[in-house]
């Protein structure tokens, strides 16, 4: 399965009101106006009594928009490896309970959200014949893993297909400040084995925006307390990417995180919460990075003192 060209991640965990809803519907249909074709959410995001509502959110937005009627617009979502998901039969009631909400008959991609390997390894097999399952029924047209180490996703993949189930794609944190030896590792098993990487926080949860400065106002809560230990090293990566940006009339900082994202064979789903920075991203689709710029930058992120924070249920 071809999946989109570019992608939106559709999280809404950090600093969502219910008074959004209207801006982010203007947003998703100017991202799909322009060429924008593959959203990415989860059964888990939104918190507490907000629980399902990107789904539900992007449900709404698709039944009013063209999307639907042109099939142009790929859904994919993540479904939690929640404790109380134990067996497929589970899982494959979670499925239907994210296609409910996002008013559809089936997904372009279900994504097992994380691995229990760590912490509970005897579920993970009833993990794997929940993603086929819902494969095998047809409520998607591709399965991926999320948040599968190198060693983890050929263990999979090799399962996978023995039942005859295509393992599409594989999501990690993959940007210029998570490009370590796990990640690289990730990328050339995805290519190996014919698996499209998908990169989560591909603007490092916005440090790699230029929006923020290690003197400057810093976002509330662990986001800030993550930047306070990162930003002061990244300068010099961020000085480049502005004289990057600058060579180009209406680039920004943000694109040139994106674009070193797509250079590396990537599907990045940069998270948006305003039409200001979603139409800044979908920018970066005008342009390319030229090697010697791609050196430079790798070299930089390379220098970078403190590492970025991996999910905790990120295998090996
Ligand atoms: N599979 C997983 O476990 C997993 C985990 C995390 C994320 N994800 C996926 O990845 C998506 C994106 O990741 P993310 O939101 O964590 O991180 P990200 O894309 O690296 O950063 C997004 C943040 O950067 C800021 N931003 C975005 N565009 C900007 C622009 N043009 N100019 C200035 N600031 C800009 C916004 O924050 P402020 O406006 O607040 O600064 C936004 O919330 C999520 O929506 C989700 O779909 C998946």
């Amino acid at each position: 399965m071809g999946l989109g060209t570019w992608a939106w991640g559709n999280q809404l965990l950090w600093g969502y009101e219910e008074g959004m809803d209207g801006e982010l519907q203007e947003l998703f249909n100017y991202a799909i106006s322009k060429g924008v074709n593959l959203f990415d959410t989860a059964d888990s995001y939104g918190t507490g009594r907000l629980n399902g509502r990107s789904e539900q959110l992007l449900g709404r937005f698709i039944a009013e928009s063209s999307a639907r009627k042109t099939d142009d617009v790929l859904i994919a979502t993540k479904l939690a490896a929640y404790p109380w998901r134990v067996t497929p039969g589970q899982y494959v009631s979670a499925c239907r309970g994210s296609l409910r909400r996002l008013g559809l008959d089936q997904l372009a991609l279900g994504q097992l959200h994380w691995s229990v390997a760590k912490y509970a390894p005897p579920l993970e097999r009833a993990l794997w014949d929940g993603l086929a399952a819902i494969y095998d029924e047809g409520l998607v047209k591709a399965v991926g893993v999320s948040n599968y180490g190198p060693r983890q996703l050929e263990k999979i993949h090799t399962y996978l297909t023995e039942r005859g189930v295509p393992l599409a794609s594989a999501q990690v944190q993959f940007s210029l400040l998570s490009k370590g030896p796990q990640q690289q590792d990730i990328r050339d098993v995805c290519q190996g084995l014919g698996i499209q990487l998908i990169a989560y926080s591909p603007l490092g949860l916005g440090m790699l925006t230029g929006k923020y400065s290690a003197t400057g106002q810093l976002p509330k809560g662990p986001r800030g307390l993550l930047f306070r230990q990162i930003l002061p090293g990244i300068q010099p990566l961020l000085g480049a990417m502005q004289a990057i940006a600058e060579e180009r009339t209406k680039s920004s900082v943000s694109q040139v995180a994106i674009n070193w994202c797509i250079a590396q064979g990537t599907i990045p789903i940069p998270g948006a919460k305003t039409l200001k920075n979603a139409k800044d991203n979908i920018g970066s689709l005008s342009w390319s990075l030229k090697q010697a710029e791609m050196d430079e930058l790798n070299s930089l992120a390379d220098k970078v003192p403190r590492a970025m924070i991996q999910n905790v249920f990120q295998t090996s």
